[in-house]
């Protein structure tokens, strides 16, 4: 869906759906100087990642594996714990491969910075992060995404896979929530 189609729920929009598809572009050839001769595996961190992972993947002009994972915090829902647990993991033994997680934003940091620990643990060829969105002002944890699509403010933002109560993730483009639909 687009703007008109969510009409007044939104202050601005951030990244068109063209913009967000070039940006992604630019980082699929990053990754393909740096990964050059190298096999590589892309794994997506549901749900959010599945609009990055589908047009990044079409982006590359070579061969990448996919696979995903769920995470979920435990306890008292918030993720301020800092403790996740897996809802689903991989399919691909990862031992010796080089694996680039990808997800649409990183707020506190505290999932990646988890799921990076976790996966390294497996002792894989190399382990980084591909990110959309990240929020400097948010974030808690020093993670350090490789490739990064923009640096946003901290506000609530959805579209592209981001979502307010499971609402939102399949807008196009990504824009900040007008208060007056979460307050
Ligand atoms: C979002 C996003 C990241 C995480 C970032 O997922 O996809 O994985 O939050 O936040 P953090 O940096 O504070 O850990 P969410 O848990 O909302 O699940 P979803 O992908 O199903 O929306």
């Amino acid at each position: 869906m687009d703007e008109a189609d969510v009409d007044g729920d939104l202050v601005n929009i951030l990244f068109t759906e063209q913009q967000i598809l070039d940006r992604l572009g630019e980082m699929a050839r990053d990754i393909e100087k740096d990964y050059e001769g190298e096999d590589l595996l892309i794994v997506g961190v549901l749900r959010g990642a599945v609009m990055v992972m589908a047009d990044l993947a079409r982006a590359f002009n070579r061969h990448v594996e996919m696979d995903w994972m769920a995470v979920s915090s435990y306890g008292s829902g918030t993720k301020s714990s800092g403790v996740v647990r897996i809802l689903k993991d991989l399919d691909t033994d990862i031992s010796g491969r080089h694996v680039l997680i990808v997800d649409e934003i990183i707020d506190t940091g505290l999932t990646l910075m988890w799921l990076t620990s976790n996966l390294n643990s497996r002792h894989p060829a190399s382990v980084e992060i591909c990110t959309l969105l990240r929020k400097p002002d948010a974030q808690k944890m020093n993670v350090d995404p490789k490739y990064v699509g923009w640096d946003i403010p901290n506000e609530f933002v959805v579209g592209y896979g981001l979502d307010y109560n499971e609402k939102y993730r399949n807008l196009r483009s990504v824009g900040t929530l007008a208060p007056h639909v979460y307050s």
